[in-house]
């Protein structure tokens, strides 16, 4: 465990990234002016005055603009890795070194010292976790039920991270009450389609540089992540592929314009596979046994088990080697290659920056002023997943948009009458 120079706890690659981390945080935080003004008031108002938050989270620039805006309400925070390979050191380093923040990330972590990392960030004792995935919040349930007491309430970033705790709701095992953050239309409409398209894209083309234009790029679901990563392929020219399982999903794809198909159709046709699931085995061993040689697949969904790493090493008879940053090489009994990015990690993160610092803006909004609502709520919530009061989601909205120079129209009096009126017909 490092001990820093500036006396605050943490475990970083290298505290003499701090200065280049430094500078990145501000650059995104030219780009989060609503974070800003709600730091502004947190920094007025303190109204999270000494509340424990122990914060696990993707460490990126943007996560320390959110860390820097709960510090300045007051709070008394500590900040762990959501993913093993998402952790941007220069950033840790800054985190820890100029802003006197507790944290424990190192980007290629191993699993046993993610898990000790998590281990610490809950040996702040936390009043409220923060968490993106939901694995802080599964490990106090099953390591560390002596410290559930202390905890008044949860917030959860992420799609994947909700299923998990509607699981541990239905299955009665949670104890307090988490805000899904992901459940607000200014973070799902926007991070999910927005952000995870550009930034996957951006990833794909950072780690590989092939040129997409006229490339067949097939995209595992259709949800907001799936819609945005699909989108953003075909304006680079792709000819995109989705696979479903939902219907009405796959008829949304259809009439968006692109074709769908079963995976095992789609894998034997595929320059480019990326899965945004959230489910296990999307790519699984027949799928990746039809794939073409050349073939790349990556993962742009929260865990790493969407494609099936295992059956890909069996298949890859001949071995596999790095051939360049993130991409590793498998060759199957044919003599076919098939390139694996990061390791089957959410490659937004891994390999690109993750998602632009403009639409976590509105994401951490939630993030920041739904902690601020679930400590005044909590006493009267109870052990359930939770959505942000729709004020909260449409104030966002508003500063956003305000922010970004464009005004709307207002409803009329007579409008407003109009609406609330059930009398009248043709
Ligand atoms: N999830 C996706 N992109 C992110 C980012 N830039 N920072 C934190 N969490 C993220």
């Amino acid at each position: 465990m490092t001990t820093p120079t500036s006396g605050v706890a943490g475990d970083v690659k290298d505290l003499a990234l701090a200065p280049r981390g430094k500078a990145r945080i501000a650059w995104a935080e030219k780009d989060m002016p609503v974070l800003r003004q709600i730091r502004e008031r947190f920094e007025r108002e303190k109204p999270l005055a000494g509340l424990r938050i122990s914060a696990c989270l993707h460490v990126t620039t943007e996560t320390a603009n959110l860390a820097i805006t709960l510090k300045a309400g007051g709070a008394d925070m500590v900040l762990c890795a959501s993913n093993p390979l998402s952790t941007q050191d220069d950033v840790a380093a800054s985190l820890v070194a100029d802003y006197g923040i507790p944290t424990y990330a190192i980007k290629g972590e191993d699993d046993e010292t993610y898990y000790r990392h998590i281990a610490t960030a809950l040996d702040h004792q936390p009043q409220m976790t923060m968490d993106d995935g939901c694995d802080l919040v599964t490990t106090l349930h099953k390591s560390r039920p002596e410290l559930l007491p202390n905890v008044i309430a949860g917030t959860e970033e992420t799609t994947t991270g909700v299923i998990r705790l509607r699981s541990m709701r239905q299955n009665g095992v949670l104890r307090f009450p988490v805000l899904a953050v992901n459940d607000s239309d200014t973070k799902h409409l926007f991070d999910n389609r927005y952000g995870t398209g550009q930034s996957t894209v951006n990833a794909v083309i950072r780690a590989t540089n092939l040129l997409l234009s006229g490339r067949t790029l097939v995209v595992a679901g259709y949800g907001w992540c799936g819609k945005g990563v699909a989108s953003r392929a075909k304006g680079l020219g792709a000819n995109v592929i989705v696979t479903e399982v939902d219907p009405v999903r796959a008829i949304e794809a259809l009439m968006d314009g692109f074709r769908v198909m079963p995976m095992l159709d789609a894998a034997r046709v595929a320059d480019i596979v990326i899965t945004v699931t959230g489910d296990i085995n999307v790519l699984d061993r027949a799928h990746l046994a039809a794939l073409k040689d050349g073939a790349v697949i990556a993962n742009s969904g929260h865990f790493n088990d969407e494609i099936n790493i295992p059956a890909l090493e069996a298949l890859a008879t001949q071995g596999h080697q790095t051939v360049k940053d993130f991409v590793e090489e498998y060759t199957f009994a044919d003599g076919r290659k098939v390139y694996l990015l990061a390791e089957g990690r959410l490659v937004n993160l891994a390999v690109a920056e993750g998602h632009p610092a403009s639409v976590m803006d509105m994401s951490f909004a939630n993030q920041a002023l739904g902690a601020e609502y679930m400590l005044k709520s909590a006493a009267g919530l109870e052990p359930q997943v939770y959505t942000i009061p729709a004020e909260i989601d449409r104030e966002i909205a508003r500063l956003k948009l305000k922010a970004m120079g464009a005004t709307i129209d207002t409803l009329t009096p007579e409008q407003e009458a109009y609406l609330s009126a059930w009398e009248s017909g043709t």
